[in-house]
């Protein structure tokens, strides 16, 4: 059955109106080929791609995947084939798949995040996701996800050379996430993606050993999504940017929680572990949800209200 577009619309700019909030979450989807084996791919929102860099990378020593009792650590140091390969294989294949794609890029300074972000324009992608929050790469997350400064100079840099609108991803490893993200809209972000994973680290104490190569991981599934929620929910109150929520979500009612905190849609990362059909059964079950509720994406995105708020009315 084909989502009624009616309820599920959603406009992210003017220019990018989804079918739907549905996408899948970078690093987590591949460019959506090896999905559409199993369904039907062509009818998510969007696809976002694997993050790409200028220069292939090899990524980190194994073991890069542990599951842990609420989700998974990951370290995987963002292997690709880099953006050539990427763009005359990957890309070229997933443009096929039907749903918008939101091309993820990084890079380790910023001449190498200028230089991708140069070579995808006109790539056919809908929009960019800056990656500038990957915890496995230089011991760390760069400084450009962690420090307000960087933040804008870099994006103020890519904003003056792409004509894709750019959707900058942001760490929650930070005191204040309100911040970093006023500095990627002052420097001229499209959008914001909230949020990367959480710094995380599993241990096995027989053998006296972390269980991912490099120690600390990047955390992600299910145990995040609140503090997921909390990021988007404070970033709205600071911002009318498009965010593109993202955090454990892994049923219907996780992405209207998300819509309803003040996403604009919602990327399904871990879930699709376990099941590669994870986000189009989410789609299924969001638009009975919305039917039986009376609402669409539209009216749903941003309503929500604090207890405190309603006792004072
Ligand atoms: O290790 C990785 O490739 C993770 C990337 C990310 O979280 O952005």
């Amino acid at each position: 059955m084909s989502p009624d577009p009616t309820i599920l619309e959603t406009p992210l700019l003017p220019g990018l109106v989804l079918q739907n909030p549905v996408m899948s979450a970078s690093g987590t989807y591949g460019a959506g080929l090896e999905g559409n084996q199993f369904g039907e791919v062509r009818q998510l929102g969007a696809l976002v791609t694997k993050t790409v860099t200028p220069r292939p990378r090899a990524g980190n020593p194994p073991p890069r995947i542990h599951e842990t009792s609420g989700g998974m650590l990951n370290s995987i140091g963002l292997e690709n084939p880099g953006v050539e390969r990427f763009l005359a294989e990957d890309l070229r294949r997933a443009l096929e798949l039907g749903p918008p794609i939101i091309l993820n890029v990084a890079g380790e300074s910023f001449d190498e995040f200028a230089s991708v972000v140069e070579r995808v324009q006109g790539c056919g992608a809908a929009a960019l996701e800056v990656n500038l929050s990957c915890p496995n790469v230089q011991g760390g997350a760069l400084p450009f996800a962690t420090d307000a400064e960087a933040c804008e100079s870099l994006v103020t840099r890519l904003s003056a050379i792409s004509d894709l609108p750019l959707f900058v991803k942001l760490t929650p490893n930070v005191s204040r996430i309100t911040e970093i993200a006023q500095a990627a809209e002052a420097g001229g972000a499209q959008g914001l993606t909230l949020i990367n994973t959480l710094l995380g680290m599993a241990v096995d104490w027989r053998r006296r050993v972390s269980r991912i190569g490099l120690g600390p991981a990047g955390y992600s599934g299910p145990s995040i999504k609140p503090v997921a929620l909390r990021c988007v929910y404070q970033v709205r109150q600071v911002t009318r940017l498009p965010i593109l929520g993202v955090g454990g979500a892994s049923s219907a009612e996780d992405v209207l929680e998300f819509l309803v905190a003040g996403a604009n849609a919602v990327q399904v990362g871990t879930a699709s572990f376990r099941d590669p059909l994870a986000a189009l059964h989410i789609l299924r079950d969001l638009e009975i949800l919305l039917t039986e509720d009376g609402s669409t994406v539209r009216q749903v995105t941003g309503t929500l209200r604090l207890p405190s708020e309603l006792h004072t009315r």
